[in-house]
């Protein structure tokens, strides 16, 4: 799934959505709750116009495509808002394409990660990653937005 709203002054945002939040909206609500990766998308990307931003949206349930998508995004975007879904606790890879592009990034979940189970308690993504946000739903994409705003010139 992607989508991209028009060019703005400010740049672009590359909001990257990884395995299974193409499920929203019907995956386990009472963890993530009843938005779909549509309204996710919408929120977003109106987050991201009110600050002057345009927006790609990019969904991908396999990780070299994501990695790609970081890829492309130096020299089109100005920053990244990255949910990488399981690859946040597995993925080397995508740690290093962050770490390779050096756009400023924010991570991004749904649910609080840390009152989950052990094994969603480790991040690769966080330490290359400029903030973090945690069980916010989906308001997590706003607030991502919103330190991007506040932080990039
Ligand atoms: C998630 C949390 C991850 O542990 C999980 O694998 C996901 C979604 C979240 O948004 O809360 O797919 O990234």
């Amino acid at each position: 799934m992607t989508s991209t709203t028009a060019g703005s002054a400010r740049g672009s945002l590359l909001i990257l959505n990884g395995p299974n939040l193409n499920l929203l909206g019907t995956r386990e609500p009472a963890i993530y709750g009843s938005a779909t990766l549509d309204d996710v998308a919408d929120l977003a990307a109106a987050a991201a116009a009110a600050a002057g931003f345009s927006a790609e949206c990019i969904q991908s349930n396999h990780e070299g495509d994501l990695v790609d998508a970081i890829h492309a995004a130096r020299g089109t975007a100005v920053g990244i808002i990255i949910n990488a879904g399981a690859y946040t606790h597995t993925s080397v890879a995508i740690r290093d394409a962050l770490a390779a592009v050096g756009l400023p990034a924010v991570e991004v979940h749904i649910s609080n990660v840390h009152r989950r189970e052990e094994f969603r308690h480790h991040s690769y993504l966080s330490p290359v990653c400029d903030a973090v946000i945690v069980g916010a739903g989906i308001h997590g994409y706003e607030l991502a937005v919103s330190y991007l705003d506040k932080t990039l010139a």
